[in-house]
């Protein structure tokens, strides 16, 4: 077994960030958005083994931000004060596991943003000139004019004219070395669409970048020149320097590699996640600053989708705004991640709808993993005493099952390794759906009276899938996953912490390197009453936060599900046959004390069936 300083050194530390948020506002669901994959990946990485670092936090200068505290009347650290603890509660309500949540109002910050502007002022990046153009407060950005669309930001916010002294960096002199970042390294910006979207932008060649203004005072001062507070992007962008504990000191410790095996030894980050409107900020502005700094620039950058409801922006004025706090209080904290991490491919854009959420969450968590389970554990308290059985020899059913099982480790770390946490939702869902398909064909409800050592097989072979099944959902559905093991009788070792910069011991029973046969589950181990883990979510008459009534369902698993299931029932010619099978379907259910929910769904096939039979022509 390796010590955590021998796997520190053979592990390049992983480090992601979420976009800090801005302070103007309550958090929405876009917000809770980034935090949630973010999450996802950082905890995957942290059961895969690595040293995870994970970094959110608050963007708290700028226009917007004083204009929003002068609308609410109070002083701008005092206002951002209030909505940066909604930010921070609501990062613990979405159970994510940062290890830092920075502000930047700290001391700590202002001392980094001064030493990279130092440090660009150093190396002739930093020239002083006068402003003369749009700026648009909503996204705190410059625009040209030929990049106004009907008087307005290409985003559709508003702009204003702005003439101000003003200090430039040399974004010009970037636009060659940022081509060649591009065309070396083809995953720096992802998806693949976004970087021809940036790469285009470049190549129309780069004007300088003012980097100062002067027509507010809510900023961090330019170093010597008070009259001017450093633009807002410079200053955010920089906490991610801050961050890992570097100043004015440490940049050339930084710049040579010699800081890398500190504690924070995590520079450069492996992934910046941001939302696909930020990204301009991420993938030219910040390698350019990095870069003027001779500093290395982040490993990826990967720009996520929208979520719009019924197909337009949230918006406070339309009355559409979702709210995170209402929506995980309506559905829980895991169902409410499930659906953000699942219910569109992460770098799509979406539309939110609470049809959506609950049909998706209730067939792939409640009717397939929560009914895996639950037949599971109910047949092992009804038929092995409520302790794991002895397996006999294994056929190739069960070896295949298992060989697939086992498998997903690999298969779910491609996936992650792209941000593709949809498709290792995929992954998880097609072998429950398989572990499903297998339990009824082996009805172990069946097999006690007829062949019990093949029941015990059978269900050895579900616990042990289901184990790995449950080791793998933790980074999307962590709460139900702990409630999954224990239910399962994994315990993870006393200092096994899932949360925190640690990484998951490598011995941990709950890590990712548990997804092997060395850790099988052990015949005769007792396990404890079977629970509910992913309850189905029963629909209330009145939906969560703004939800308009009728918002149509992005399209997703569960309603291709049920097209299938109506598919199969109306394509069967022997009725009476189906309707003898569903029966029987029913009633292993109801002995095997199925969930409630199941039945439900099971005895509506029936019943569908029956009314066929009876509509059937007489021969
Ligand atoms: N403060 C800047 C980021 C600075 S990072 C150095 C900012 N803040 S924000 O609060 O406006 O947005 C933060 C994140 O939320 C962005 O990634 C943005 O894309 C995301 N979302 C905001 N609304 C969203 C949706 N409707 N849908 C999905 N995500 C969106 O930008």
């Amino acid at each position: 077994m390796s010590t955590m300083a021998e796997r520190e050194a053979a592990e390049p530390g992983f480090y992601i960030t979420t976009p800090i948020y801005y302070v103007n506002d309550k958090p929405h669901i876009g917000h809770a958005y980034t935090t949630v994959a973010s999450d996802a990946f950082a905890r995957f990485n942290r059961l895969d083994g690595k040293r995870v670092r994970f970094l959110t936090g608050t963007d708290e200068h700028g226009q917007k931000v004083q204009q929003s505290a002068e609308k609410a009347g109070v002083a701008p650290q005092q206002f951002t004060d209030r909505v940066s603890a909604n930010f921070r509660s609501l990062a613990t309500l979405l159970l994510a596991t940062h290890d830092d949540f920075i502000r930047t109002t700290e001391p700590r910050h202002k001392a980094t943003v001064h030493a990279l502007w130092a440090e660009m002022v150093r190396n002739g990046h930093i020239y002083k000139g006068a402003y003369e153009g749009w700026y648009s407060v909503r996204d705190e950005a410059f625009y040209a004019e030929g990049e106004l669309v009907d008087g307005k930001a290409p985003t559709g916010a508003e702009v204003a004219w702005v003439s101000e002294p003003s200090y430039f960096f040399r974004l010009s002199a970037f636009t060659q070395p940022l081509l060649e970042l591009y065309g070396q390294r083809p995953d720096f910006i992802m998806p693949a669409a976004r970087r021809n979207e940036m790469l285009r932008f470049v190549e129309g060649g780069l004007q300088d970048l003012s980097i100062s203004r002067t027509a507010f005072s809510w900023g961090i001062p330019v170093p010597d020149d008070e009259e001017h507070v450093i633009y807002v992007w410079l200053d955010a962008l920089t906490n991610y320097l801050t961050a890992c504990g570097y100043d004015v000191a440490d940049l050339d410790a930084l710049r040579s590699g010699a800081a890398r095996g500190g504690p924070t030894a995590v520079w450069p980050p492996t992934v910046h996640i941001v939302g696909k409107d930020i990204l301009r900020f991420h993938t030219v502005f910040w390698p350019a600053f990095l870069l003027a700094c001779g500093l290395e620039v982040p490993r990826r950058v990967f720009a996520h989708g929208w979520w719009t409801i019924q197909g337009a922006k949230m918006s406070k004025s339309v009355g559409n705004v979702v709210d995170p706090f209402e929506l995980v209080d309506a559905y829980g904290v895991d169902a409410v991640r499930y659906f953000l991490l699942t219910g569109v491919p992460f770098g799509a854009d979406g539309d939110y709808s609470r049809d959506a959420l609950v049909n998706l969450v209730n067939a792939n968590l409640a009717n397939q993993m929560g009914n895996l389970l639950h037949r599971t554990m109910m047949l092992v308290h009804s038929k092995c005493d409520g302790c794991v059985p002895l397996a006999g020899a294994l056929t190739d059913t069960e070896r295949g099952l298992l060989d697939k099982t086992y498998g997903l480790l690999a298969v779910c770390r491609a996936h992650m390794d792209a941000q593709a946490v949809h498709r290792m939702a995929d992954e998880l869902a097609s072998t429950v759906r398989l572990c499903n398909e297998y339990i009824d064909a082996q009805a172990p409800w069946s097999l006690g009276k007829t062949d019990p050592a093949r029941m015990r097989t059978v269900l050895w072979t579900l616990l042990e899938a289901l184990r790995c099944i449950g080791i793998l959902m933790q980074p999307l559905t962590p709460q139900a996953s702990i409630r999954m093991l224990d239910q399962l009788g994994i315990r993870p070792s006393p200092s096994g912490s899932h949360a925190g910069s640690a990484a998951a011991p490598v011995d941990d029973a709950r890590s990712f390197a548990a997804v092997s046969p060395g850790h099988a589950v052990v015949a005769g181990t007792r396990l404890p009453a079977p629970a509910p883990v992913f309850p189905r979510i029963e629909l209330e008459e009145a939906p969560p936060s703004a939800q308009p009534a009728a918002a149509p369902a992005v399209p997703t698993q569960p309603s291709a599900h049920a097209a299938a299931d109506d598919q199969c029932l109306d394509a069967i010619d022997d009725v009476e046959g189906a309707v003898r099978e569903q029966g029987e379907r029913v009633r292993a259910l109801k002995a095997a004390k199925a969930d409630k929910a199941q039945i439900d769904s099971e005895v509506a096939k029936l019943l569908k069936l029956k009314g066929r039979l009876a509509a059937a022509p007489a021969n």
